[in-house]
């Protein structure tokens, strides 16, 4: 992976490239990029762990409230996930449709779009790839076969994953971070001069200011992505999970580093240059813009929950299975602790948020919440 940064590296008229650049390298490259290679990411052997993965509650519950669209809100059949990893979400859903609720099952089509080569065997192997379940690497690949779709879309850690431009404030000057080389032909990064008027479009229409010292990450990729995800989009349920800060919560002086880190073997690495191409590299989403651009873009905001907030609305402690059972081992107990995890203070929920947009529809959203 190095060779291939120092060929990109050597192949710019200034020998650096963007942030931007440098993590669609290390996480994108066709065959050396964190996601693309053949390595376990996702779980105790990989590097991180999602939601998805810590306990099938999570997708069941989602199960349940896909049904409720499709029965009480008649949304159209089809559900969308993008950027579906190892498939475990999917697979969640899939079975607690098809034992709880089998006629919708019956109807369901579900779409998954991954651009892992990798993480797309991972799904074969979990899947009933064919008619139920079809498989595309991009947006646009869907698009062909569904111009505009209408449905449930829905993605847990999508955005958090995506390359971004890094920006600096120093003596009062703003300023692009860039990676470049040094004599030795180590990593480094270098500041050059703002060119980008998307840069400075995006920090006007924003209304973002930064302190000197400060560090920001700025999300091209993300606006670009919803601007096709909106104009694919027919009558349609969007749920967005992630982790990430409001506006308010970025400026805040401890993150004045911005949210850029590296995630390696579960332990959190705070330079990004670290282990190119077996790290994975992430950074807090900008609630904010994604909920204000969505609007624009005909994306309705519903509501944002801190997930634990959300899993309790939607009814996770009706999956809380009553009965006691001395052994700690049993799938019982085991799913019993995993809810707990995502509800309890310390668990992952509280860094992670559910975010709820609409398009085209108007959905009686205390309906879909209400639970016995
Ligand atoms: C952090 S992982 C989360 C995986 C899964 N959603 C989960 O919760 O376990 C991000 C996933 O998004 C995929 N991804 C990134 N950009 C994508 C894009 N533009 N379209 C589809 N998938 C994408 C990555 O390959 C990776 O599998």
């Amino acid at each position: 992976m190095l060779n291939i940064l120092k060929e990109v590296i050597k192949a710019t008229p200034n020998n650096q490239i963007t942030y931007e650049q440098y993590m669609n390298t290390v996480l994108y490259h066709q065959e050396k990029g964190y996601y693309m290679r053949d390595e376990e990411k996702i779980g105790k052997k990989g590097d991180f762990i999602t939601s998805s993965n810590i306990s099938t509650t999570f997708g069941k519950l989602f199960a349940t409230l896909f049904h409720k669209l499709i029965t009480h809100e008649k949304m159209a059949p089809f559900i969308c996930e993008i950027g579906g990893g190892n498939g475990r979400f999917a697979k969640a859903v899939l079975d607690e449709l098809e034992t709880t609720y089998h006629d919708t099952y019956q109807q369901v089509t579900y779409l998954i779009i991954e651009t892992s080569p990798y993480h797309q065997r991972k799904q074969q192997e979990l899947l009933p790839i064919g008619n139920k379940v079809v498989q595309y690497h991009s947006l646009e690949e869907v698009k062909r076969d569904y111009p505009v779709f209408d449905g449930i879309v829905f993605s847990n850690e999508l955005f958090d994953a995506f390359p971004v431009r890094v920006i600096e404030k120093r003596e009062n000057s703003i300023q692009e971070v860039n990676i470049t080389l040094t004599p030795e032909g180590k990593l480094t990064e270098c500041l050059a001069p703002l060119t980008d008027d998307r840069i400075l479009h995006y920090l006007n229409a924003y209304k973002i200011e930064l302190v000197n010292g400060q560090r920001f990450e700025v999300p091209l990729q993300m606006l670009l992505y919803l601007e096709k995800l909106s104009a694919f989009l027919g009558n349609a349920v969007i749920f967005t999970v992630d982790y990430g800060y409001t506006n308010a919560e970025w400026k805040e002086s401890v993150r004045r580093n911005g949210s850029l880190r590296g995630y390696y073997k579960h332990q959190l690495i705070e330079n990004p240059l670290e282990h190119p191409g077996e790290m994975d590299l992430t950074t807090h989403i900008q609630f904010d813009t994604l909920i204000s651009l969505g609007s624009k873009l005909g994306l309705e905001f519903v509501k944002k929950w801190r997930q634990d907030e959300f899993l309790l609305a939607a009814g996770i402690l009706t999956f809380l299975e009553e009965n006691y059972d001395p052994n700690p081992f049993s799938e019982t107990s085991k799913q019993n602790r995993a809810i707990r995890s995502l509800i309890t203070d310390g668990g992952m929920s509280l860094a992670f948020h559910v975010v709820v947009q609409q398009k085209n529809r108007t959905i009686d959203w205390d309906l879909i919440f209400q639970h016995k």
